[in-house]
């Protein structure tokens, strides 16, 4: 593949994942509390995250490996504790938590500990002086790890009206 067309590519699949790992809903969270508010919080950390490396990933911003072992460390730290923030009982409301994740928990941590693991590989990379392309691909599969378990245990975007 040339760089040209990996470049063009690339955008197009992050632009794809992003739209469904960096929004939150047009409700706002006006009215969660306790540790759904604390949970999206820390979502909304990771979202920022990787927001500011997909910028830099679509040409968006200048390209700062610096920012990559950041945003690695961020994900790296929010990450693990996930499954802490999911007490049973804790969708309904506002949260857009589906509850069959806790009919399938065992899955829902499998897919927090890949998550660690690729935000881990990433930061890795950015210590390691990996170029823009290892970096990217990278951040692409954490993308996606992130995006996975959206589509599962995650309600779908509301309309805007
Ligand atoms: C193991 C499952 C899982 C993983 C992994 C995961 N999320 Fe989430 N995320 C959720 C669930 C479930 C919600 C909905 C929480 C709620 O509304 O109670 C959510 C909500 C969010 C929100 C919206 C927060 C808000 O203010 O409502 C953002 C942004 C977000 N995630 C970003 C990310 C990013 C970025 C990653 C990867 C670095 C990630 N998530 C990884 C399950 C996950």
């Amino acid at each position: 593949m040339s760089k040209k067309q990996f470049k063009f590519s690339t955008v197009i699949r992050v632009a794809v994942i992003f739209s469904a790992i960096t929004s939150t809903t047009a409700m706002g969270h006006g009215g969660a509390k306790g540790i759904v508010k604390e949970r999206m919080d820390s979502m909304k950390e990771m979202g920022d995250a990787m927001k500011v490396m997909g910028d830099m990933v679509k040409g968006k911003r200048d390209f700062e490996r610096s920012a990559f072992k950041q945003g690695a460390e961020t994900v790296s730290k929010h990450s693990p504790k996930i499954p802490e923030f999911f007490p049973k009982g804790s969708g309904g409301g506002v949260s857009e938590a589906l509850p069959k994740l806790w009919l399938e928990w065992d899955q829902f941590t499998s897919v927090v500990d890949r998550t660690t693991e690729e935000a881990q590989k990433l930061g890795e990379l950015s210590t390691n002086g990996a170029d823009r392309r290892a970096l990217t691909k990278q951040f692409i599969s954490l993308s996606k790890s992130c995006k996975s378990c959206h589509t599962d245990y995650r309600k779908k975007k509301k309309e805007k009206h």
